[in-house]
C-alpha cells in the first residue's frame, strides 16, 4: 500500500500527500501539490526539514556518523582509492575499473593547462588580495574562455566542462598563492599524479626540482578525497539553484566558491587555526571553553558542530589519523598546536555544554593542522577546499540538469513586510 501522510487544520480541512522513500534514510512528504491544494506554504529557512532534491550520489546518516559516496563508506573509498577514482566514482556512479581509470587520468590530465590570457587575470587583483577573491573572479572569468563547452543541453559539453574544471582548479589555485607570494607561475605537470602535480606547482620554483614526498602527497590527496562531496550542504546548493536557471558551470562553480567561502562552511578550517593560535596553549583552554559557553560572547569552539553530524565527523577520523602521518614524516610529533588541538578536543568531548548539544568535531578541526603541516598558508585552506569539492559540485549539477524532474529553483516567503499602502510625494513626508 502506497503510504499517505495527511495534513489536517483545525478549521476542518485536511490534505492527503504522497510519502516518498529513498533506498536508505528518512522517509519524505511530497508536499508539491500543497499550494495547489489549500493556498499555503510552508515555512522551513535554513533547510531544517526541507529535502530540496532526490540525489543517487551522497548519503549522510548524522546520527550515526555514516558519510558514503555512491554507497561505498567514506573510510573505505580513503583506503583503497586515489582522489581522481573518487572523481569517477561521484561522476559515474561506479568505480572505474583499469582501463577506464586510465583514460580517465589521461584525459584531466590533458586538460590541466590553462589559457594563457587568463594568466593575465591575476595581475588584475592586489597581490595581497584573498585567494579566495581571486578564485572566484578567476573561475568564474573561465566561462569567458572556454566557449566551445557552454551549452548545459549538450551532454558532451557537461562532460568537458566538468574535466576542464576538475583540471584546472588545482593549477588555478597554486596560480593565486603563487601570485599572493609573488614567485612565477609553475606549468602543470602531467607525468605527475593529480595531488603530486598541485604540491609542484604550489611550492616548487622553476630555478630547481622540486622533490615529490610520497607521504605528504597521499595526506593531500585524502583531504581532497574527504572534502569532495558532501551532499545538499550550502555551497553545493548555491551551486545546484544557480545551475537551475540555466547559468554556464562555470559561473555556478564560481558561485559555490563564493559560498564556501563563509566562516561557518569552508572558511572554518581557517578559523580553526585561527582559534587554535589565539588560545595559544593548553593553560588557556579553560577560559576560552568559558567563553565559548557564554551566549553572549559570540565565540564558537570552530571545527566543532555540524548541521547535520550529531556524532563524530567520520572525516574527522581519519583526519586525525592523516595528521599523526604527516606529523611523524615531519618530525612534528610535539607540534604545539597539535597538542593543543587534541587536549582541546578532550575536554570538549567531556563536557556537559558540547554533549548535550551533541557537538563533536568536524573535518575542519584537523585539515588546517594538517594543511598548515603541508606548508599550506592559512588563507589558502578554502582554496584547498574548493579544489576538492569542484568534483561533487559539479556531480550533483550534472545530475540536476539530466533530473526529467528538474525546474529553475524559486523558493516562496513569508511575507511580514507593509500591506499595500501608498506613497507620500516627497515634499510632504
Ligand atoms: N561552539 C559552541 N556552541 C555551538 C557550536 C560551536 N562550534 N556549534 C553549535 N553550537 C551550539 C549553538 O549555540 C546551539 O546552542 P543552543 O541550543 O544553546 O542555542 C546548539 O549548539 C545548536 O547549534 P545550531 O547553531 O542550531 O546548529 P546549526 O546546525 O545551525 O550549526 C554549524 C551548525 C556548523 C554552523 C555550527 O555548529 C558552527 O558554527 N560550528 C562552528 C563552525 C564550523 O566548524 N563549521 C564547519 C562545518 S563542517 C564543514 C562543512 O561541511 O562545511
Amino acid at each position: 500500500m502506497d503510504k499517505k501522510a495527511t495534513l489536517s487544520l483545525n478549521d476542518g480541512r485536511s490534505f492527503e500527500f504522497p510519502v516518498l522513500t529513498g533506498s536508505v534514510g528518512p522517509e519524505v512528504i511530497d508536499i508539491r501539490s500543497l499550494y495547489g491544494k489549500s493556498g499555503m506554504f510552508t515555512y522551513d529557512p535554513g533547510f531544517l526539514s526541507t529535502a530540496s532534491c532526490n540525489s543517487t550520489i551522497t548519503y549522510i546518516d548524522g546520527d550515526a556518523g555514516v558519510l558514503l559516496y555512491r554507497g561505498y563508506p567514506i573510510e573505505q573509498v580513503a583506503e583503497h582509492c586515489d582522489f581522481l577514482e573518487t572523481c569517477y566514482l561521484l561522476l559515474n556512479g561506479e568505480l572505474p575499473n583499469v582501463g577506464q581509470k586510465d583514460e580517465f587520468v589521461t584525459t584531466v590530465t590533458r586538460h590541466t593547462m590553462v589559457h594563457d590570457q587568463l594568466n593575465r587575470f591575476f595581475t588584475g587583483f592586489r597581490r595581497d588580495a584573498h585567494p579566495m577573491a581571486v578564485l572566484v573572479g578567476v573561475v568564474g572569468a573561465l566561462s569567458a574562455f572556454y566557449h566551445d563547452s557552454l551549452d548545459i543541453n549538450n551532454p558532451e559539453h557537461r562532460k568537458v566542462s566538468a574535466f576542464r574544471l576538475i583540471a584546472k582548479l588545482p593549477t588555478i589555485v597554486a596560480m593565486a598563492y603563487k601570485y599572493n607570494i609573488g614567485q612565477p607561475f609553475m606549468y602543470p605537470r602531467n607525468d605527475l599524479s593529480y595531488s603530486a602535480n598541485f604540491m609542484r606547482m604550489m611550492f616548487g620554483v622553476p630555478a630547481e626540482e622540486y622533490k615529490v614526498n610520497d607521504v605528504l602527497v597521499r595526506a593531500l590527496d585524502r583531504i581532497l578525497i574527504l572534502h569532495a562531496d558532501h551532499e545538499q550542504n550550502a555551497s553545493t546548493s548555491t551551486v545546484r539553484l544557480s545551475g537551475s536557471s540555466g547559468a554556464n558551470p562555470f559561473a555556478c562553480i564560481a558561485a559555490g566558491i563564493a559560498c564556501l567561502w563563509g566562516p561557518a562552511h569552508g572558511g572554518a578550517n581557517e578559523a580553526a587555526l585561527e582559534m587554535l593560535e589565539q588560545i595559544g596553549d593548553v593553560s588557556k583552554i579553560g577560559e576560552f571553553i568559558k567563553q565559548v559557553k557564554d551566549k553572549n560572547s559570540g565565540v564558537k569552539l570552530m571545527g566543532f558542530g555540524h548541521r547535520v553530524y550529531k556524532n563524530y565527523d567520520p572525516r574527522a577520523k581519519l583526519m586525525r589519523e592523516t595528521c599523526y602521518e604527516v606529523l611523524n614524516e615531519l618530525g612534528l610529533q610535539n607540534d604545539r598546536l597539535f597538542k593543543l588541538a587534541m587536549a582541546l578536543e578532550k575536554i570538549a568531548l567531556e563536557d556537559e555544554y558540547f554533549v548535550s548539544r551533541k557537538l563533536y568535531p568536524n573535518v575542519d578541526f584537523y585539515s588546517g593542522i594538517v594543511q598548515r603541516a603541508l606548508g599550506i598558508p592559512v588563507s589558502m585552506f578554502t582554496c584547498i577546499f574548493s579544489l576538492a569539492r569542484t568534483v561533487g559540485w559539479i556531480a550533483q549539477w550534472q545530475e540536476m540538469i539530466s533530473d526529467p524532474e528538474y525546474k529553475i529553483g524559486r523558493p516562496r516567503q513569508l511575507y511580514r513586510g507593509s500591506v499595500p499602502r501608498n506613497v507620500v510625494p516627497l515634499a510632504k513626508r
